[in-house]
Parts: structure tokens; C-alpha cells; sequence
């Protein structure tokens, strides 16, 4: 097993249940922001799919999401991380969940209608090659990142706290749109979200913490309604993009 898998395996495996069940509700907070953005960029691409393949899905929950909202009829998924896909194939949403090595997705070329990457590119060394990965086993794949190379991210704390969770690659929308031209790509459709109180609030435990949250979650969503290019090179978005052959 390699130390990716390791780290992984590790993040989808804490010992304390407690712990292990918070987490699960975070990832399940933000699989429904994800799943509106792929919803989303589907309708404005005019995209229905057929068949879509999560590479990188962790524990399946963006997949149920996609699900209940109907996405497409037929669900895969990839995952990096044995723990994180046994829980994403017990949800049962998905045709199959299978562990893959994080570089060769077992698929045929163009077996599925839509790939999705979300939150996987700024966790890999080498994105360039997992994107072309993703545009080999499908003519669209919707991307979705943290933005973290701006202002408030490069703080060494909070580099400190991305690198905790895995974080090695640190895009900004240039970047991004770079990767996707360089993968042979071009954009059919983009976002951009500050993302929900609920999201900013989720490790709030105090009440001066549950304030700020409050504060950022206002601020932030007022920045990025005036200047959003503006408020990106400040404080961390995610961004999503369709992108196609
Ligand atoms: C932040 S989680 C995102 C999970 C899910 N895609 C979502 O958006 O909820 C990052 C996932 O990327 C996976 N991952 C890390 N390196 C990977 C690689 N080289 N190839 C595929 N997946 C990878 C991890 O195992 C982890 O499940």
C-alpha cells in the first residue's frame, strides 16, 4: 500500500466513533454544495448523463447525493482508500465501488457519459495526469476545487491545516483553467461558491466561535457578490467547472 493509501485509509478509519461519525456528517454537508454545483453545470452545459463515474470518491457521499437529486441512472465509483469505498458501497447507490491505485481508472475509453473530480486534484502529485485519466474514460469531466491559493490560505496556519488533510497541490482559478486547456479540455461551463453558514459554523463549539462564523460567512458572501475575482485572491472558493473534449 502506498503512503497515499495509507493517509487515506487512516482519514476514513478513526478509532474514535464519535469522531468518525462528526466527520461523516461533514462530508455529508459539503456533498450537498458539490452535488448542486454538478447539478448546476450540468443544466447550464445542457448535459444530461447516462452513466457517471466518481474517481476519487471517498465514502460515497457525493454519490448519494447525485442520486437523490437524480443525476444519472448509473453510478460508479473509484476510490483510493478501502475503508472510505466499503462505506461508499454499503450506502448502495452506486452500481460498483471500486479501490484503484489512484493513477489507471479500470475503465474502457469514453465508457462513461460524465467524470467527476471533486475535491480529489489538490490531493494528488500529479493532477495533470489523473485529469487526462478522467477526459480518457469520458468526453466531460466536472472538476471541482478549493481555491486555496490566495491571501488568507498561504497564512502558514492555515497551509499547516490543509496539509493536515492532504492538501499539496494549492490552485487558483488560472490554474485551473490552465490544467484543463494543457489536458486537451475546454471549459463548458464554471462556478464559484463561498460556500453556506453551515459550512463555516460546522467546528464552531463556542459561542465567540459560532460569532465568527456568522461574521465570515457574511462578509465573505458579500465580498464575493461585489468582486468575486476580487474576493477569490483573499479568501478561499470552491470552484467548479465542466469541462469538455
Ligand atoms: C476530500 S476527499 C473527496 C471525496 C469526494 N470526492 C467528495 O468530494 O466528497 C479526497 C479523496 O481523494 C482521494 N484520493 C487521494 N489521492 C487520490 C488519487 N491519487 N486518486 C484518486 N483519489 C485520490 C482520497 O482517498 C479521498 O477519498
Amino acid at each position: 500500500m502506498s503512503d497515499f493509501q495509507d493517509f487515506y485509509t487512516d482519514g476514513y478509519s478513526l478509532p474514535d466513533p464519535e469522531e468518525a461519525a462528526r466527520m461523516g456528517r461533514w462530508r455529508a454537508l459539503g456533498a450537498r454544495s458539490k452535488a448542486d454545483h454538478v447539478v448546476t453545470l450540468c443544466a447550464r452545459a445542457g448535459i444530461r448523463p447516462q452513466t457517471l463515474v466518481e474517481i476519487g470518491c471517498g465514502d460515497g457521499a457525493l454519490l448519494a447525493e447525485l442520486g437523490a437529486r437524480g443525476v444519472a441512472p448509473v453510478l460508479d465509483g473509484f476510490e483510493l482508500s478501502p475503508p472510505a469505498a466499503e462505506i461508499a458501497r454499503e450506502r448502495g447507490v452506486a452500481r460498483r465501488v471500486e479501490v484503484f491505485d489512484g493513477h489507471e481508472v479500470p475503465a474502457e475509453d469514453g465508457e462513461y457519459d460524465l467524470a467527476v473530480l471533486s475535491h480529489v486534484l489538490e490531493h494528488v502529485p500529479e493532477p495533470m495526469s489523473l485529469l487526462r485519466e478522467a477526459a480518457r474514460v469520458a468526453p466531460a469531466v466536472l472538476i471541482e476545487v478549493p481555491l486555496e491559493d490566495n491571501r488568507s490560505a498561504r497564512r502558514d496556519d492555515k497551509r499547516a491545516e490543509a496539509a493536515r488533510i492532504g492538501h499539496i497541490q494549492f490552485f487558483d482559478r488560472k490554474a485551473m483553467h490552465a490544467l484543463v486547456r494543457v489536458a486537451g479540455l475546454r471549459i463548458a461551463a464554471e462556478l464559484s461558491d463561498p460556500l453556506p453558514h453551515a459550512h463555516h459554523a460546522f467546528f464552531a463549539e463556542t459561542r465567540g466561535e459560532r460569532a465568527t462564523a456568522a461574521v465570515k460567512t457574511g462578509v465573505r458572501r458579500a465580498a464575493w457578490r461585489a468582486l468575486p475575482r476580487a474576493a477569490e485572491r483573499l479568501f478561499t472558493v470552491h470552484y467548479a467547472c465542466l469541462a469538455c473534449r
